[in-house]
């Protein structure tokens, strides 16, 4: 321990080894794919998606492919790995997304992730996907409870989930997550129970549990604004700190606040975004990043057709991240992770609160921690489940104390 931690009293708290540091591969670099298509819209959802569009796909296809092109003649990297989002990239044919995949150049191991929704997963789809080297899926699956389903306004139900399950892992995919929302009005806690159990049950490598959030410009949000029930916070909280258990109890180590997977089994390109990594980017609404640069694309599919087939990029504005923003940003997004920070001393106080209060724990450092402070101590602050549930508080507090200032 540095001669300065032990001046300031940093308390001599045994870190916890029982589970991998987290860290990128020193040639990690993501490539993301945005499909902006869905066959029906769902209430509580703000991406850049459109339910009325899916005469655009074949077009909106080509123009992936060649904006790639382009990407290529400068210098595209290969990629380590490959998301296909949305929206719901499950409405590609196999030919279609093959198209696309094909297209960008890949590390012979990349992790290939497409996200489907699990009434667009017929066995014929998955087998195609796989064939064109798809190797991860990830289900919206949000609930296995209909009337929470019904709430949330899905179109599918629990069979629809076994179904997709099943055909994912008779194409050969040996990789799935599945998507959980918590915090529906009116779904009780042993709903929630039954959501994580009935997934757990279905033995995916990777689960996700976000907590409903009202977002202002969609029909949930506007009915909440005039009076109608919204998720409330305590419940949420409680539903959280079940998943963890019950996650855990299962062997689900905890990488990210949403994010729960078996070991090894982290998603690799979430991984590039949180730990700092550079990502490129192809479709509409979509951000990259490199080297502390950042950027994004037209927001509708329509611009994106039309900047394309006119031989121009979809970029409709970018950034450099000047190093102190860009040191704080790394600072937050890593104490999301289970790869956690190394603060600095003039934060000290501030750490040694948040252990006592049982927010933050000691862990086993990753090499290379990026995040503020030097790295090398050989352990890392990161956040415990109650922690997690103020995570935006605890790193306000950090930062306001110098924690990721050089
Ligand atoms: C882009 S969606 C893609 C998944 C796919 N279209 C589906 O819904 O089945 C990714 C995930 O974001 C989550 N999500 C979307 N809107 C949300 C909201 N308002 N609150 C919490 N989670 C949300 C859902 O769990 C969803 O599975
Ligand atoms: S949650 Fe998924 S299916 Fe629903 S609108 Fe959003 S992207 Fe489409």
């Amino acid at each position: 321990m540095p001669d300065a931690e032990k001046d300031l009293g940093m308390p001599q708290v045994p870190v916890d080894d029982r589970v991998a540091p987290l860290a990128l591969s020193p040639d990690a670099f993501g490539t993301y794919v945005h499909i902006p298509f869905c066959s029906h819209r769902c209430d509580y959802c703000d991406f850049a998606t459109w339910a009325d569009r899916s005469h655009l796909i074949d077009g909106y296809v080509d123009a992936c492919v060649k904006d790639i092109e382009r990407q290529r003649s400068e210098g595209l990297r290969d990629a380590t790995s490959i998301f296909f989002g949305g929206g719901t990239p499950s409405l590609l044919s196999g030919a279609q997304l093959a198209r696309i995949l094909d297209a960008i150049p890949r590390t012979p191991t990349a992790e290939i992730t497409v996200e489907c929704n699990p009434d667009a997963a017929d066995a014929q789809r998955l087998d195609s996907y796989a064939q064109a080297g798809v190797n991860r899926l990830s289900f919206g699956v949000q609930s296995m409870e209909p009337r929470v389903l019904a709430a949330l306004g899905r179109t599918h139900n629990p069979e629809n989930v076994f179904a997709a399950v099943n055909n994912a892992r008779a194409a050969g995919i040996k990789r799935l997550n599945l998507d959980l929302i918590y915090g529906t009005p009116g779904e009780s806690i042993d709903d929630w129970r039954a959501s994580l159990e009935g997934v757990i049950a279905l033995a995916p490598e990777h689960i996700s549990a976000y907590a409903l959030t009202v977002e202002p410009a969609t029909p949930f949000g506007q009915r909440v604004a005039s009076g109608e029930e919204g998720p409330d916070d305590d419940r949420q909280a409680d539903s959280y700190l079940l998943a963890e258990g019950l996650l855990k109890a299962a062997g689900y180590n905890w990488y990210e606040i949403s994010n729960w997977s078996l070991a090894q089994e982290e998603c690799r390109h979430n991984l590039v975004y949180w730990l700092g990594g550079d990502f490129a980017t192809v479709g509409c609404a979509a951000h990259g990043h490199s080297d502390g640069r950042r950027w994004w694309n037209v927001r509708t599919p329509e611009k994106f057709i039309e900047r394309i087939e006119a031989g121009r990029d979809a970029i409709s504005g970018s950034e450099e991240i000047e190093a102190g923003l860009r040191l704080e940003e790394a600072f937050s997004l890593r104490l999301r992770t289970r790869a956690g920070v190394i603060p600095n001393e003039a934060a000290y106080s501030v750490v040694n609160d948040l252990i006592d209060g049982g927010l933050a724990k000691w862990a086993p450092s990753s090499a290379g921690v990026e995040g503020a402070g030097e790295s090398g101590s050989g352990r890392s602050l990161v956040l415990t489940p109650q922690g997690r549930l103020v995570a935006t508080d605890v790193t306000a507090r950090l930062l306001l104390a110098g924690a990721a200032v050089r």
